[in-house]
């Protein structure tokens, strides 16, 4: 095993303490570079505009940043199309900004882990390049998944497969003298070929680019895709009614195989080269009885959990995903993770503000992959407030906490977006199914007024609606009642209040069934009001509300926290 020079700490990292299990209960906000702060005025955001709002971060009180994909990509899935895992996109900077960032992030206290895209490349890297020019069976075509045709002339895909964003898993290449040739898979769009993980080389690539970040200072990495990685196919290949009839118990042909566990089982020997150690965060839609393989120690560390973003608003669905939840970390000596938005999801003030999901509703289907953010049916004021409600309910759990940039202005999803501007796959290869993630990836309100609401001094590169003026940062800075003070306040006291990351919950005499309460270690209280009318307040001493409190009512729709002497 190499042991590399970061044994040393650079000065800078001093104000990030030296606690390896800080990612424990770690409030982590992650930026999507591309929407976040533009610092050349080209409309797109970029790693100099983040380094200037390390203040903002740091005000926040946040611990981590997650940063997608800032790669140089073609942006056919907003930088999930990697061109090149060792470099950063020239649109949005250099690696000499990079550092800078990390730098500024470190003084500021604030770690930084960066997304990692290993299930598919780009279809421009240099090794997709290779093997299109590279003969049938070569070695340039066996870091892919590529194969013969069916039909005459193999005129038809190997399968019937279709790629999560709709339309065809497989795509034909034309061969380098010209004639049509092999099909390559890919599980997202055409434009990312899927790596074929059965080759050393591959895996030996992700090794040397995990230490490449490790070396210049991240903490962690996010991992894409993280349950694809492993692939078994056999010669015939199922049809996709057979593959959806498959169970994913660990020898499905693509999802969760078990042995994606010994992929990161190498990484971890990776992690464990640094003091302290990197953290890995698997991005791993599986059952959640499976997800504590991917959070165990020998493993990444931590798996995304999604299940309170797919929960309704409703006291008993947050009470059993967060018992359940917290059982599978203590599975894995993990803990657990909380996530209520992120850049492919509606944002949560919107879907709390949409009517409920129709009985059947497949959780990943049109409800909340639908952009609904000036529907007629959206009450987007009780969705902000239900929103405010569920994101102090997720700040006092035990666990580390996943926040979306945006969610600390109460955003909604932006709906107001023409079809020409539309940039997200999922839109272009599902026609009628699904408009796309871009209602949340919409770049950032600084200011009310001004070029790009402050964003950047080009026009933002995806339209920016009339309402952000009123949610910006400038306009909620200082307001005691903006959501931003109230993300400030919570965020402050979370650090504060931190102990041991256990809770207990608390039946509150005459409270009824939409209210639930648990209390955390410290003697302090957390109380959400679910339900539709006001209640009485518990006894205690308030530290922080989603709503206004009236002397002695919990109001509706709302959460407090409360110290209990
Ligand atoms: C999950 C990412 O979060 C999503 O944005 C991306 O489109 C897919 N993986 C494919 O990389």
């Amino acid at each position: 095993m190499s042991f590399t020079s970061t044994a040393q700490a650079p000065a800078h990292s001093a104000a990030l303490g030296t606690d390896p299990q800080w990612w424990r209960q770690a409030a982590v906000y992650q930026i999507y570079p591309r929407s976040f702060a533009d610092a050349d005025a080209n409309g797109i955001g970029d790693l100099r505009g983040i380094t200037s709002r390390v203040q903002y971060l740091q005000d926040l009180g946040i611990d981590a940043v997650w940063l997608s994909p800032f790669y140089p990509s073609a942006l056919a899935d907003g930088g999930y199309d990697v061109d090149d895992y060792r470099d950063v996109d020239p649109k949005i900077g250099t690696l000499e900004d990079f550092d800078a960032m990390i730098e500024a992030l470190h003084r500021a206290g604030i770690r930084l882990i960066v997304d990692i895209v290993p299930n598919h490349t780009s279809d421009r890297h240099e090794w997709f390049l290779e093997a299109l020019a590279s003969p049938k069976g070569s070695a340039a075509r066996d870091r892919y998944i590529f194969r013969d045709g069916t039909g005459p002339g193999g005129d038809q895909p190997p399968s019937d497969w279709t790629s999560i964003f709709g339309g065809p898993a497989w795509t034909r290449i034309t061969e380098p003298d010209g004639s049509p040739g092999q099909w390559f898979l890919h599980s997202f769009a055409k434009e990312q070929p899927d790596l074929n993980w059965h080759n050393r080389e591959v895996h030996e690539d992700f090794l040397h680019t995990l230490r490449f970040w490790s070396d210049r200072g991240v903490d962690g990495f996010r991992v894409d895709v993280a349950h694809g990685l492993s692939k078994d196919l056999p010669a015939n290949l199922p049809s996709q009614a057979e593959l959806d009839a498959t169970p994913k118990d660990g020898s499905h042909p693509i999802w969760d195989r078990d042995e994606v566990h010994e992929i990161y089982r190498e990484w971890r020997g990776v992690f464990n080269e640094y003091d302290p150690p990197k953290i890995g965060v698997a991005e791993a839609w599986v059952d959640s009885s499976r997800r504590p393989k991917y959070a165990s120690a020998e493993g990444l560390g931590q798996a995304f959990n999604f299940d309170l973003l797919e929960a309704s608003f409703d006291a008993e669905q947050f009470r059993e995903t967060v018992t359940f939840n917290l059982e599978l970390a203590a599975q894995s000596g993990s803990s657990s993770t909380w996530v209520l938005s992120n850049h492919d999801v509606v944002r949560h003030a919107t879907r709390y503000g949409l009517p409920p999901k129709a009985d059947g509703e497949d959780k990943a289907g049109t409800h909340w992959l639908l952009s609904g953010g000036s529907s007629p049916e959206l009450q987007a004021e009780e969705g902000l407030r239900r929103a405010r409600a569920a994101t102090l309910f997720e700040l006092a759990l035990p666990g580390s906490a996943y926040l979306y940039q945006g969610e600390e202005l109460g955003l909604h999803e932006v709906a107001e977006i023409s079809d020409s501007d539309r940039q997200d796959p999922t839109f272009f290869r599902s026609p009628g199914f699904s408009v796309g993630r871009d209602g949340c990836r919409v770049p950032l309100p600084w200011s009310s007024t001004g070029a790009a609401f402050g964003f950047g001094d080009g026009a933002a590169h995806l339209p920016q609606p009339e309402w952000f003026a009123d949610f910006s940062v400038e306009a909620q800075d200082g307001a005691a009642d903006s959501t931003l003070s109230l993300y400030r306040r919570a965020l402050q006291l979370r650090r504060e209040l931190q102990g041991a990351d256990t809770l207990e919950w608390v039946e509150l005499p005459g409270a009824g069934s939409d209210v639930l309460a648990f209390s955390r270690p410290g003697g302090w209280v957390c109380v959400t009001n679910f339900g539709k009318s006001a209640v009485a307040l518990p006894a205690g001493e308030v530290l922080v509300s989603s709503q206004p409190l009236s002397t002695g009512e919990l109001p509706a729709e709302t959460t407090v926290w409360l110290r209990q002497h």
